[in-house]
């Protein structure tokens, strides 16, 4: 493990963090995701984000997560149906191009949302793209179809923390400047 020694038990410095936590949380499947849900739950905590669901009972890598995981509100759900369960009233955004209805850059981000990524064969389950308040496609420039669903989180994250940065300024980019077919 790489951080810093605080000279704090566990607990003081989870303690501390929750103060500083943001209304948005994370969640992935885990199947067919052994590395990225470690890989997920370290750019997770890098946002505080408020918790980190984990669907599905497939094991994970957790030496991806570089110890993180320790300081992360972890809420494992044995299915979809649980996860639906626990976020029930929460605003659900599924990151998943091929169903998308909008784009990264277009799409809302409401209080408490939950953002949701899928398995590197399957993508997002149908049944939690239906329960989806919005399904959103991280624009591409190449030819491949999809990014790794752990670069997928680290750019809808930053995204999300952009809004809410004061040093971040106005896209100045003009209807020109985006070409066509961007975020296909
Ligand atoms: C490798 S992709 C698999 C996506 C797709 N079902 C497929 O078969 O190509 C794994 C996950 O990464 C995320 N992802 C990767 N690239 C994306 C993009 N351009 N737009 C939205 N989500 C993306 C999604 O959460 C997706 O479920």
């Amino acid at each position: 493990m790489r951080v810093t020694p605080f000279g704090l038990d566990l607990g003081t410095v989870r303690h501390e963090l929750a103060r500083l936590r943001v209304d948005m949380s994370v969640a992935v499947v885990r199947a067919k995701n052994p590395f990225n849900v470690g890989a997920i739950i370290r750019v997770a905590h890098s946002f505080l984000v408020r918790e980190i669901f984990l669907i599905g009972s497939e094991s994970y890598y957790e030496r991806a997560s570089m110890g993180m995981h320790r300081y992360e509100t972890i809420v494992e759900c044995a299915d979809e149906a649980e996860f639906l369960q626990q976020v029930a009233g929460r605003p659900l955004v599924s990151v998943e191009r091929d169903h998308a209805q909008t784009t990264l850059w277009q799409a809302n981000f409401p209080k408490n949302v939950v953002l949701l990524f899928g398995s590197e064969n399957d993508g997002v389950p149908p049944a939690l793209l239906a329960a989806s308040d919005q399904i959103i496609a991280i624009p591409m420039y190449g030819i491949n179809h999809s990014f790794p669903v752990a670069v997928a989180s680290g750019m809808v994250l930053c995204e999300w923390a952009r809004r809410r940065d004061p040093r971040a300024r106005p896209s100045s980019a003009s209807a020109e400047e985006v070409r066509p077919g961007d975020g296909g």
